[in-house]
């Protein structure tokens, strides 16, 4: 395995390795990497013949509130879990690589990235998909791989594609969760005392509304009502959002009749959690 913090280098060993007919995966990352992330890795290790993980707690995708400084970080063990899971390299830049002196492009979006976490966190997706873009271009990947934990992330990131004819086939990976359904997060070690108990109310959730749909429940509105007492019966609970919404556009969906994403913001004593469930629609 093999490291890069700098971008004309990675760039020159991607060459060779393009010349040489090998395929690329890439699999983008924040660090202080856990199962949900090596999911990806090995996804891409299995379908590419070189593999490599960027690890970048990217700045421009946080807000002046959030936690850019206080983000977990753990280079010595995520090296490790990635050597285990056959990664082949891995690009770790400085901010001042990525965003050199002068830097002022961005890559924006709109209408699906004014919807769910767009809309408390209104610079975050403009911050994904510059550097998502910036990391097409380093290592020109023939796959990339993204987990569908953060839905809208997915959706922005395949439509962008999409929009500017980007050259990657986008691979969504299922939500890879603890035994008790909470959704792995590198976010989960804000969790303290009883509030990891309180965090299962995100996946929790899920199961309520299956039982209101197989209940005949159409209305979203109620479906959402519901979830969210059901949340705010759990102490530390504090809800962002909670939407249906069309599995693409994530336009707001108001009857359960067609096939929906529900996807959940809930602050859980200082943290932010997210999770979402696609809800296919049986038609009998
Ligand atoms: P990060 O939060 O580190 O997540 C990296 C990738 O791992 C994302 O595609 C995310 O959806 C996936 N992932 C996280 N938890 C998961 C889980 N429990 N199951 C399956 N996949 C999971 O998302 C980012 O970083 C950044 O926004 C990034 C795309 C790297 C751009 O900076």
């Amino acid at each position: 395995m093999r490291i890069f913090n700098k971008i004309t280098d990675i760039k020159a060993e991607i060459k060779k390795i393009k010349s040489s007919g090998r395929s690329v995966g890439l699999v983008p990352t924040m660090g202080f990497l856990h199962e949900g992330h090596m999911s990806l890795v090995r996804e891409s290790v299995k379908n590419n013949d070189v593999t490599v993980v960027s690890i970048f707690v990217n700045p421009t995708q946080f807000g002046p509130t959030e936690d850019l400084a206080a983000y977990p970080r753990d280079f010595e063990s995520d090296c490790a879990l990635l050597e285990k899971n056959n990664a082949d390299i891995i690009f770790y830049p400085e901010p001042s690589e990525m965003y050199g002196e002068g830097f002022c492009t961005k890559v924006e979006l709109s209408g699906i990235t004014e919807v769910l976490c767009g809309i408390t966190r209104p610079v975050h997706f403009a911050g994904v998909a510059t550097v998502v873009t910036k990391l097409f271009n380093i290592v020109n990947p023939d796959r990339a791989y993204f987990g569908s934990k953060d839905y809208q992330q997915l959706q922005v990131i395949k439509r962008m594609i999409k929009d500017l004819n980007m050259d990657v086939d986008v691979v969504g990976m299922p939500i890879i969760r603890e035994n008790d359904g909470l959704a792995l997060s590198s976010r989960n070690v804000y969790l303290k005392g009883d509030e990891r108990t309180s965090a299962l109310a995100l996946s929790g959730s899920f199961k309520l509304v299956e039982n209101l749909l197989r209940e005949g429940v159409e209305d979203t509105k109620t479906i959402k009502e519901k979830v969210a007492d059901f949340i705010l019966s759990h102490p530390h609970t504090r809800i962002d959002y909670i939407e249906t919404v069309h599995p693409e556009t994530l336009v707001s969906v108001d009857s359960a009749d067609t096939d929906f994403v529900m996807a959940l913001a809930v602050y859980v004593g200082k943290a932010r959690l997210i999770d979402n469930r696609y809800f296919e629609v049986h038609h009998v």
